[in-house]
């Protein structure tokens, strides 16, 4: 596995925070901000590429269910570089034996926390009674949590929807949060909108069910003790700052920290958690995979692989659509690998000197 040095000062020991009420929560701090869990796209080669431009804020990684880990023993699927610390493993399941054991594989092969999914809302994962289906019996969710709380010593927290189909989001959110958090819980990042299980595809049912920050706002006000996240359609770090001025204990970002990392978690150090930026710009971002991505393809892997989750590294800024290009259409080919990433690093330095050029002409016209 691809082993760059670590990021100094990336240890899960510097993210410690008291949860907001008590209680030893040493990635509390870190869930300041965080990226949220997305199968298909936060996966290792992706948390790896997000460190380097963050040490700060947590990261997650996508869902994998408890029956694979548990009775397919598909342990693979929890490999990551140490370098990702801090970092939450996400899990999905409604079996509290199965979690359990689940949650104790994480643990021991070092998460910082196991994260219970109650907001995915696809059919695979309907049918199999996990995820945003779960809204509906919290105390089968308090159950899963307490099992998973017993067997590990890292934080268990959740990751809940606000109501699901006709559920009246201000009755059911405070009685999920009263009752799983009985169960020892502390953490949640509450994504902002119902999930409607019955007739929207999962990609609608993060954009059409209306989000409802005010009841999320709520929840913090009556759960004051609970470090509670709010997810859902924020694009911007000033809209997450906004959220944590509103009283919030984090803003977990999912689309946009993909799309636009530089601008999510290239600034996130500095402006969220009054820390140095590890790098000042998203070429040494660039720079920095160069390593990782050549000891990938050496040990036979592919640089698409690796490479699908950089296409947004220069987003808004010149070169960006070069970029994009020269990875998408080289990134597949036979032999592909750092010469590729560095042609479309070539590409970015001329579009910048262009930039450059032409507002110096402008300036100087003016
Ligand atoms: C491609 C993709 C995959 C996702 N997979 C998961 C998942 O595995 N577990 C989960 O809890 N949520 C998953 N989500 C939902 C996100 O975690 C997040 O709640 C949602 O995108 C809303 O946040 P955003 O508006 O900041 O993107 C996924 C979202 C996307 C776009």
């Amino acid at each position: 596995m691809p082993q760059t040095p670590a990021p100094k000062g990336a240890s899960p020991l510097r993210h410690g925070g008291a949860v907001a009420g008590g209680g030893a929560d040493p990635v509390a701090g870190a869930a300041r901000l965080s990226i949220a869990p997305m199968m298909d796209w936060t996966d290792r080669h992706c948390r790896f590429f997000h460190r380097l431009m963050s040490r700060e804020s947590l990261l997650y990684t996508e869902m994998v269910t408890a029956p694979a880990l548990v009775r397919g023993r598909a342990l693979h699927l929890l490999a990551f570089s140490p370098q990702e610390h801090p970092v939450a493993l996400q899990l999905g399941g409604s079996d509290p034996k199965e979690l359990a054991e689940a949650a104790k594989l994480g643990a021991e092969a070092g998460y910082d926390e196991i994260n219970l999914n109650v907001g995915c809302p696809s059919d695979r994962v309907q049918s199999g009674t996990f995820g945003a289906v779960l809204m509906r019996s919290p105390d089968l969710v308090a159950e899963c949590c307490a099992a998973m709380i017993a067997a590990v010593d890292v934080p268990v927290t959740v990751k809940c929807r606000i109501g699901v189909d006709d559920q009246e989001p201000r009755e059911v959110l405070p009685d999920f949060l009263a009752r799983v958090s009985g169960a020892g819980v502390t953490r949640f990042a509450i994504h902002a909108r119902k999930a409607w299980l019955q007739g929207l595809s999962p990609k609608e049912n993060r954009d059409i069910p209306p989000l409802d920050y005010e009841l999320v706002y709520d929840m913090k006000a009556q759960f004051e003790h609970l470090h509670l996240s709010l997810n859902g359609g924020v694009a911007t770090l000033e809209e997450a700052e906004a959220h944590l001025a509103r009283g919030m204990d984090g803003v977990m970002i999912g689309r946009a920290g993909y799309h636009q990392p530089w601008d999510i978690l290239g600034a996130a150090d500095a402006r969220i958690f009054g820390a140095q930026a590890p790098l000042a710009d998203p070429v040494e971002a660039a720079e920095a995979m160069l390593a990782y991505i050549a000891e990938h393809v050496a040990a036979g892997g592919r640089l698409g692989q690796i490479s699908k989750h950089m296409l947004g590294l220069f987003a808004g800024q010149p070169g960006a659509r070069l970029w994009r290009r020269v990875l998408s259409e080289g990134a597949h080919k036979p032999g592909a690998g750092v010469a590729l990433v560095q042609e479309a690093l070539d590409a970015v330095r001329g579009a910048r000197e262009s930039a450059e050029a032409a507002r110096r002409e402008g300036i100087s016209h003016a």
